[in-house]
Formats: C-alpha cells, sequence, structure tokens
C-alpha cells in the first residue's frame, strides 16, 4: 500500500530501509495540512494541569526550561523571539490530534509514545539533541529549519537544565513548511529552530528500555503467590563467627531464588499489561451519568464506539489488554476486539455479538471507550 505521506515510498519499502535505520524527508507529506490546534489552543492547553508542557527559552549556551502549567500571564510576558512551548500527549486531549496517528498504523500502536507539540516563535528551538525514540516530525503552519547530523559525539552543554549537544556538526539542513514531514530514527541529532511562528507535530514511537522491561517484570512476577517454605538450621555447629552470613543461608537463598520459574504465558501476559499501562499521569474520565446496558449497547451499534485518546489497546492471541488489564474475550467478541485495537474504532452500524458489547459496556463505564459521532 502507498501512502502520500511517505512520498514515493510505500509502507513495506518505509519500513525495509528508514525505520530505526536513516532519515527521510518527504515534501507535502499531507496536502493541506490543518493543524489539530492553533497556537492559541495550544497555549491554552499547555495551561491546564493535566496536561504535560515545558517553555523552552535560549540559544547558543544560554537555555532555560519551566515545566507548566503555563498560564496566560506567563506568556504575555514573553519576548517576540526565542521561545518554544511544548506539550506532550495532545492525542489525550484532541481528537483530531489523536486521528494523526491512523495516517501511521504501519506501526504497532503498542510502539506509539504520543503526539507532542510545539508552537515556537522565530528562533525558538529546544537546542540540539538527541532522542532515544522513532519521530515523524510534521510541520504545521508556519517554517522551521530542520538540521541533523550523525555525529557520535554525545556531550552536552554543563549546566543546563536540558539535555543540549555541546557541539553540534549539521550535515544536511532543510526548512519544512506546512504539510513536510522528516522522520527521523533514535540516535540522530537534529535541531529545529523556528524561522516564523510555527507549529511542529512530533508523532513519537518508543519501546521500554531493557532495564526497564526487567525491572516490570519483577514487579509483575511480585504479585504471583510466594513459596511456602522457610530457612530452616536443625543440627547447625555453634557459630564461629556469629558476624558472618553462613553459607548454609547463601545457598538456601540461592536455591529458592533459583526455583522462581516464569511459563510464555506469564511473559505474554506481562507484556501486553506493562505495553497497555496509561502513563502515571493519565487519568480516565467515566461519564457522569452512563446509559444503562441495553441503552448503551443500542447506542454503540447505532454511532459506533472509539478508544477514548488516553487509551492503550492491544492482543496477542486470544488474549486482551486494556489500560494495562488482561481480559480474555469468548470466541465471538475476538473479530470486533481486534477491529477496536487495530483501527482504534468500530464503525456506526458494526455487527458483532451481545459479548462484545458486554465487554465493551464495561471499557465504557471507566471511560476507556466512548460512543462514535455516528447518528445520535
Ligand atoms: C520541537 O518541536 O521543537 C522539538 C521536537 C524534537 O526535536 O524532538
Ligand atoms: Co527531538
Amino acid at each position: 500500500m502507498s501512502r502520500k505521506h511517505l512520498g514515493s515510498l510505500d509502507v513495506g519499502a518505509f519500513m525495509r530501509t528508514h525505520w530505526q535505520r536513516k532519515p527521510l524527508l518527504v515534501r507535502a507529506a499531507f496536502a493541506d495540512f490543518r493543524d489539530p490546534l492553533s497556537p492559541a489552543e495550544v497555549m491554552r492547553l499547555a495551561g491546564r494541569d493535566e496536561a504535560q508542557s515545558r517553555l523552552i527559552m535560549g540559544r547558543g549556551k544560554r537555555w532555560s526550561l519551566e515545566h507548566g502549567p503555563i498560564g496566560a500571564s506567563r506568556f504575555k510576558q514573553l519576548p517576540s523571539r526565542d521561545w518554544t512551548v511544548l506539550v506532550q500527549d495532545t492525542n489525550h486531549f484532541c481528537r483530531a490530534a489523536d486521528r494523526l496517528l491512523d495516517h501511521f498504523d504501519f506501526v504497532p500502536h503498542a510502539r506509539i509514545d504520543d503526539v507532542m507539540v510545539s508552537y515556537a516563535v522565530p528562533g525558538g528551538s529546544v537546542g540540539p539533541h538527541v532522542d532515544s525514540y522513532d519521530v515523524f516530525l510534521l510541520q504545521g503552519r508556519g517554517r522551521r529549519r530542520w538540521q541533523i547530523s550523525s555525529q557520535t559525539n554525545r556531550d552536552f552543554l554543563p549546566g543546563m537544565p536540558l539535555k543540549i549537544l555541546g557541539r553540534f556538526e549539521p550535515e544536511h539542513e532543510w526548512e519544512l513548511e506546512a504539510g513536510d514531514m522528516l522522520y527521523l530514527p533514535p540516535g540522530v541529532a537534529h535541531h529545529g529552530v523556528a524561522q516564523t511562528p510555527c507549529l511542529t507535530w512530533s508523532v513519537g514511537f518508543r519501546a521500554p528500555s531493557d532495564g526497564e522491561w526487567v525491572t516490570g517484570f519483577l514487579d509483575y512476577l511480585r504479585e504471583a503467590p510466594a513459596p511456602g517454605g522457610h530457612y530452616a538450621d536443625p543440627g547447625g555447629a555453634p557459630a564461629r563467627h556469629p558476624g558472618a552470613i553462613p553459607p548454609r543461608m547463601l545457598d538456601h537463598a540461592a536455591r529458592t531464588l533459583g526455583r522462581i520459574r516464569w511459563t510464555p504465558s506469564m511473559v505474554r501476559e506481562f507484556t501486553g499489561r506493562y505495553l497497555t499501562e496509561p502513563k502515571a499521569h493519565v487519568f480516565f474520565d467515566p461519564p457522569a451519568r452512563p446509559l444503562a446496558p441495553a441503552r448503551f449497547a443500542a447506542a454503540a451499534r447505532r454511532r459506533g464506539i472509539e478508544l477514548d485518546g488516553r487509551s492503550r489497546f492491544a492482543f496477542s492471541g486470544a488474549v486482551f489488554f486494556m489500560n494495562g488489564e488482561a481480559q480474555a474475550l469468548d470466541t465471538g467478541a475476538r473479530p470486533a476486539a481486534t477491529r477496536l485495537a487495530d483501527r482504534r474504532r468500530i464503525e456506526a452500524g458494526s455487527a458483532a455479538p451481545d459479548s462484545f458489547w458486554d465487554a465493551a459496556y464495561g471499557w465504557y463505564l471507566q471511560g476507556f471507550v466512548v460512543l462514535g459521532g455516528g447518528p445520535t
């Protein structure tokens, strides 16, 4: 399948040659691109408690960072140059930003981090830096100059509140305008400077580090029932060094820990739960006056349902993972649940068995899914 926003590449060729490997610039990736939010709306969002925002000011070797919420009065004090405000997770708050993700569904949803937006005035930038994420930098209104470098020098400017490269040696440079897009794999140094007031949408993809994976799995194993045995030392010799840990105790510890076992299905359950776990600051809004189950099912059939922008929903085999919880669904419910996981919505008028609508009702009560925008 070819997609306009990857230029002349089809998604297969993009995944083979560029994804995680090398940058790609696509001119006019999105024809007639419309920003999901205007600069004024971005600044209003930056003032909300539940949105994570940052204000970055500076250039060269002097930078400052303020964490949000950033209120309207703060914006009024700012100069006309050299600042940027960034808001994470715009897909949680804005349906149109969430829908941007649909264009990238050739990447598994489990890899999605967020859609971040930056609004910058001329000269505004976050400084030259390196990310550990894959990112599609989609240019909204205004113009931004991007420079990139394959440099391996990662020394940061000392004493800065941000990780800014001390020496940046650009090798390529482009000026992006509305609808242009730059894909960067992890590890490519980059620096984007607003040439005019501009919005940039960063569609970011992540994966846990191996360290996070292990720590998460050890946490998960803690939920397993503890073994029932206990260390005992009948017939032990009198201690010559009462301060020393007896080797017998160490042997016991090694044997007990060596009995920790896990199965592939535990790894699957952990991974599904871990990858769909909402970020720590995310809270859902259950419906204030929920419909009764039968009315929900009728409305859902008529209007369809959508995942709330904050929801993470994935499956592996017959197990479905909604926002960190595993749920086995019966065979009849699985095709609709699979569609919901793939497309993040079930179209109005779609057929699905009662067992699926029962599960969907549970998600609706928790604010994980909402009724679609079809006929009311
Ligand atoms: C920006 O939008 O200014 C920063 C995005 C990035 O470099 O990752
Ligand atoms: Co970056």
